[in-house]
């Protein structure tokens, strides 16, 4: 089956064509068009900005794809239908059903949480059950997922997403946004014990998260201490929400019994996060196998939306496309 697939739920433009032979995942074609620059002098996404941006962008891409005018080499099309801002989710949705009903193709929604979570099934086949780690600028979650497109929501976070705190304390350290990417560089100039930042919910009995106590906790260091060493702040700070994630991901794993573990979303691209887990993992449980998003696929992109959508087209999750819409709140279950 080959799928064209479409991704606009946040500041990410991606279309890509994605077949599959035999489980074995194939990507023939994709565009990806980042909107970082235009919103990093905002200091994060601007909705109405971004949706002009896609609009501006996704006709273009989709020429590229050289699809021909009947859709003839497509058998279903996938879009993301939430979670994500609405101005941004509604160009992807408004083309995919467009396509939809000229080709006369199924129309395939995908979650986008979904979708990071099958980022992994890129080149790998995991084992169920998976216990996912999805940490996102938008989302840090562990999700259960016990067959294809069956989840349960095992933990979440109560404010902050990993990822949207690592942004926030990137601003408060004068760092560059997105900030993941500038606190993890900055990080590996500094000494992660100089200064102990708190491990919020450690102590919880449940797999949820809390990360704005963690980034006010910085604000403050920062406020009483005027000569704050940048890198040292930036290692001690992601010290704290690696260790945060990982032990709750753990005690997941003593509690559930998955067979697999995945590590998806924006901030899986931290790799001492991914090392942390990897190594933990194995000296908790060498029997779970680890399986790491592909560097290419932790950020936003529409191949993952693309496999998500095979996975579900198989499965027959079809929509009418002349009733479909976005939906900013999708929950995964
Ligand atoms: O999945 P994603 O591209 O978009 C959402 O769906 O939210 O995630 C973006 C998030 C941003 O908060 C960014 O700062 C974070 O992922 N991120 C990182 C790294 N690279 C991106 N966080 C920590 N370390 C990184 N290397
Ligand atoms: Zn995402």
């Amino acid at each position: 089956m080959r799928i064209l697939s479409i991704e606009t739920s946040c500041d990410e433009t991606a279309i890509a064509v994605v077949s599959d032979h035999n489980n074995q995942m194939t990507v023939e074609k994709q565009f990806i068009s980042s909107q970082i620059s235009t919103h990093a002098v905002f200091g994060g996404v601007v909705p109405e900005v971004a949706a002009r941006e896609h609009i501006k962008t996704i006709f273009p891409m989709l020429k590229s794809l050289e699809i021909p005018h009947d859709g003839a080499e497509i058998d279903a099309i996938a879009v993301t239908q939430g979670p994500g801002l609405v101005p941004s989710l509604r160009i992807g949705v408004e083309l995919a059903k467009c396509l939809a009903w000229l080709w006369k193709k199924p129309l395939v929604p995908v979650n986008h949480l979904e979708g990071h979570v099958y980022s992994v099934w890129l080149n790998d086949t995991p084992e169920f059950p998976v216990l996912a780690l999805l940490v996102s600028g938008g989302h840090t979650e562990l999700i259960l997922m016990k067959d294809h497109g069956v989840y349960e929501l095992v933990g979440m976070t109560r404010d902050d997403a990993a990822g949207e705190a690592f942004d926030k304390v990137a601003k408060l350290l004068g760092l560059s946004y997105p900030g993941g990417p500038a606190i993890a560089k900055a990080a590996k100039e500094g000494n992660a014990d100089a200064i102990f930042f708190p491990r919020p919910m450690l102590e919880s009995l449940d797999f949820d998260f809390s990360f704005s106590g963690l980034k006010t906790a910085v604000a403050n260091y920062l406020r009483n201490n005027s000569t704050a060493v940048t890198p040292d702040v930036a290692a001690g700070f992601q010290a704290a929400v690696i260790e945060t994630l990982v032990t709750k991901t753990l005690r997941a794993c003593e509690q559930f019994q998955p067979r697999s573990v995945a590590l998806v979303g924006g901030v899986s691209a931290n790799t001492c996060l991914r090392e942390t887990l990897t190594t933990a993992m194995k000296k908790q449980d060498p029997k779970i196998a680890v399986h790491l998003a592909p560097f290419e696929l932790t950020g936003d992109n529409a191949v993952m939306i693309g496999i998500a959508g095979l996975f579900r087209a198989k499965q027959g999750v079809f929509v009418d496309p002349l009733l479909f819409e976005a939906d900013p709140n999708l929950r995964i279950v």
